[in-house]
Formats: C-alpha cells, structure tokens, sequence
C-alpha cells in the first residue's frame, strides 16, 4: 500500500492560481502557480472568466506532482483556498452564466444601501458582523438580478471562486463558514445562512452551497477530474478557507495571543477571536475563522502591496528600469514622516475604515524639497499608517496583542518591516513559511485527513517565529505624521464623491 504523507493545498487568488505540495511535516516538496489577467470592461469593474482558473487548475496541479515526482495517490487530502466574495453564477445544467464578478468589484455601491434598506444597517451588523460592503457577493446578486435579468432568471447556483473550483474538482456543490461569512448572508452566531437575510432580500436558499466548516471534507476528486490532473479518483477535499482566514492558519493566528498583517496586493490585519466580536459602528469586520466555531476580525485596506507595485512598476520603472531594491535602499535614508509628504493609498478605493469605493489615492504635501526617494518611503509609510487605522480599531474592541505576524510580498522589505514595528509601536515578526494562503489551506487538508487532530494543533505545531523586527528609535517620530494621515481622508471625503 502506498504512503499517504502529501497534502495539497490550492489557491485561487486573482493574480495566479497556486498548487503547494507539503509533506506531514509542513516541509514545502512542490509549488507551481499559473497567472492570468483581470478583465475592467468598466471603471470600477473586476471581472474573471472562470474557466481562467479552471485552466490553470489542471495545469499546476498536474505540475506539482511531476515536480516532486510523486503519483496522487500519495496524496492524503486537499485544501482549497482562494480570493473571497467573488461571484460565480451557474446555470441548471452547472455551466457559467457570466463572468465572475470579483471582490475588488466596486459597482454596487447602490446595492449596498438596498440591502441596508431592506434589513437595516444595524441589523445586517449585528448578524453577519459587518455591514454590507460593494466587494461581497450579496450586493453584486442584487445588481445582476437589476441589470441582467435574463442571467438572474437562468441561476441555479451561486458559488465562491474556490468553491467554482471545487465543483470542477468533484462536482459537489459546497462551501466553507470562513468563505460563506463574506457573503453578507451568513449569521456568526449560528454559522450559517440567515433566513431573516435571506427572507429580506427575496434569495432562494437552494442557489448557495451547503456550509462547511472549513477542515471538514465535504466531497472528494471525481474520476474526470484524476483523468486531468493525475490527483486519484476518491481523494478527499476539505471544505478549505478564504484567503485570508487559510492565510492567517499558515501564520499561525488561531487564538488571540498574536495577530497577523498580510502585505499582499491588499492589506489585511487580522485578530482570530474566540467569539464573534461586533463593532456596531461597522468599521471593522468580524467573520467566522477557519477554527471549529472560531471567528476573526479583519481590516482590509484595498491596496497595500498594490501600492507599491503601482508606484515603482507603473510609475517608476519606465524606461529605466529601477527595480525596488534601489528603491527601497534610497527610501532609507529619507527621515520618517517624509517631512510632511503623505500618500493615501486609496488606488482601488478603500474598506477599511472607510468604506468608500470612489476613495483616491494621493501624494499631498508635495514641495521643491520632496524627490522621488521620499515618494518611495510615503508610500511605505501611508500603507504601514492604513493597516494601523485598522490595528488601532481592534484595539478599540478590547483586542490587543503583543506581536504582529507578517506575511505576503510585503515581507520581503526589512526598511518597511521596521516602519510598521515603528508605527504600529510592537514587534512584528516572520515566520517560518510564507507561501500564502494555500500552505493554510494544506494545513486544513492534514486535519480533515486525521493527520492532526484540529486546526490549532496543526498551525501551532507546524508555524514558528523566525524573525522579530523591535520598534526601534524611530518609533516615537510618527505620531503627528499618523495624526496628519487620519486627517486627510475626512478632508477629502466630500471631493472623492465627485467621481460619482
Ligand atoms: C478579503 C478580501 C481580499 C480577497 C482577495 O475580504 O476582500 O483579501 O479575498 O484576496
């Protein structure tokens, strides 16, 4: 009989999807990713062609195997993890109605007061834990059953990103409580639809996937899908996480002694929590956690990588070729707080704390004395200060936590670790994988398969700290320069709505 000692975990971001390959100890023995592009038809548009990820499915997953040169039936189980609130529509005979609408999505501002309208604000707080935002996938179900009538009237089913992919793994409708607490239709308190939601907004209960917590499996490969892929007919999957919760089990954030900040193209602070915790004024948003019966807060600025990348891929690298290294190395020597020079990081609107979909990024405070070094540190700056607005509203809910775990692309920047040990005014540290969401999600696949007893066990066991950043002597140079920051948006609140 062979071995079952590989899990694999799969990610379908909106860049890339990702195969990971560990072994039963957490060691990495294969990865592959396939990109693919994002399509705006709109201003303020995010759409993807399902079968894009589809495509690369079978690709890095037939790719992972030959790279570790195993066969899959050394594969004990699979976690699926991807991009959140997304919106996959299918028809009876389970094709896709239209292009997926994405969770950086932003058209259903409208929507959003609908829903308001229908369920009142407070209420739709306090069960889902959040107000309705344009990027969750309830919003955009009001705005095609609006817009597109005819599609509206040919669904059958409605389905996350990951769990489109699941369906074309194993063909079992299914979904996750982590996912599913990001549609704005999910009650924290019983972890699961809210009919009182579902009865206010006229949505049949038979369009959406059963619930699962997440290192439960919920289905298993089909034989078409083994025949694709090489993976074995009858290998279970596990119902798996949104990117962020699977992100937050692969940094070890499963209770609240430590809290985790994700730099990847958006910026996500994260607190796990024993219960759900609910800011009645909805500035910070409260989900259910990929822990049996946990939940999480979490603060999402729309842009905090993507910053960066914007800034020195679109901005400064035409013609020549600077990379982020010289960057980043000149951006050092630069005194914090850019004397006075701020950049809010609104490129692609914001959440949190302000959700406003028709925010703008900018540079204010630009003089003669200002280069291009000191644009560099702003935007580092103005991202490290986002992700405190939202470490501070933890706070203010009575969560606090010692270390700041780090993970995503962002890692990768000493100058900008030490900024956000300054800034945030504790240590942040790195841990010992950073390969993203879809390490979480193999984690879930070791539980589901009895590899580990639960959640917990598996992260605290397989995630270590590896490097501490102290906030440093710096640290007391940022307070008027965060002030100044808070104060900006407000300013400008009024002005960004003439992009209506
Ligand atoms: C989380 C969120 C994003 C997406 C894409 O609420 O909107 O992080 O999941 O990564």
């Amino acid at each position: 009989m062979v071995d079952k000692t590989c899990f694999l975990g799969i990610d379908i971001a909106t860049g890339s999807t990702k195969a990971l390959l560990i072994n039963q100890h957490g060691d990495v023995l294969a990865k592959e990713t396939a990109s693919y592009s994002l399509s705006s038809p709109h201003s303020l548009w995010s759409e993807q062609d399902p079968t894009w990820w589809t495509d690369a499915i079978d690709q890095v997953i037939s790719a992972v195997l030959i790279k570790a040169s195993i066969t899959g039936e050394q594969i004990a189980a699979i976690g699926l993890t991807g991009q959140m609130h997304g919106l996959v529509m299918l028809n009876s005979a389970g094709d896709v109605i239209r292009p997926a609408i994405l969770w950086n999505d932003q058209r259903t501002e409208k929507q959003c007061d609908e829903i308001h309208a229908c369920t009142g604000r407070q209420r739709q707080v306090e069960i889902t834990g959040k107000p309705a935002l344009t990027g969750f996938t309830a919003p955009k179900m009001l705005w095609v059953r609006e817009n597109e009538p005819q599609n509206w009237a040919a669904m059958k089913m409605m389905l996350l990103p990951k769990d489109y992919v699941r369906f074309y793994l194993t063909n079992e409708y299914a979904t996750d409580v982590s996912d599913a607490s990001g549609t704005s239709l999910f009650d924290l308190g019983t972890r699961s639809y809210s009919t009182e939601i579902l009865a206010a907004l006229e949505i049949d209960i038979a369009t959406l996937p059963p619930i699962f917590e997440s290192a439960q499996v919920c289905s298993v490969i089909s034989q078409k899908a083994a025949e694709r892929t090489g993976l074995m007919a009858g290998t279970p999957v596990v119902a798996g996480a949104g990117d962020q919760a699977a992100e937050a089990i692969g940094c070890g954030i499963v209770d609240s002694s430590c809290m985790s900040a994700v730099i990847g193209t958006s910026g996500v602070v994260f607190a796990a929590t024993e219960k759900p915790v609910i800011d009645h004024d909805g500035r910070m948003h409260a989900y259910a956690h990929a822990t049996p019966g946990g939940c999480h807060m979490m603060g999402v600025m729309m842009s905090a990588g993507g910053s960066l990348r914007w800034y020195v891929e679109e901005v400064m690298s035409h013609g020549d070729k600077l990379h982020y290294k010289s960057l980043l190395e000149e951006a050092e020597r630069i005194t914090p707080g850019c004397e006075g020079l701020i950049f809010l990081p609104y490129l692609t609107g914001e959440r949190t704390p302000y959700a406003d979909p028709l925010a703008r990024a900018a540079f204010i405070g630009l003089t003669l004395r200002h280069g291009r070094a000191a644009m560099t540190r702003a935007v580092l700056e103005g991202v490290a200060f986002g992700l405190c607005q939202s470490l501070d509203l933890i706070r203010e809910l009575g969560i606090s936590a010692e270390t700041l775990r780090i993970s995503g692309g962002g890692v990768q920047s000493d100058l900008w670790l030490q900024i956000m040990a300054d800034v945030f005014g504790i240590p942040v540290a790195r841990v010992n994988v950073n390969e993203g969401a879809a390490f979480g999600a193999a984690l879930l696949a070791m539980v589901g398969s009895g590899h580990f007893d639960d959640v917990v066990a598996a992260s605290t066991s397989i995630v270590k700290e590896t490097t501490r950043t102290q906030p440093g002597a710096n640290k007391g140079c940022y307070a008027p320069f965060y002030q100044r920051y808070k104060q900006a948006y407000p300013a400008l609140k009024s002005f960004f709505r003439g992009y209506a």
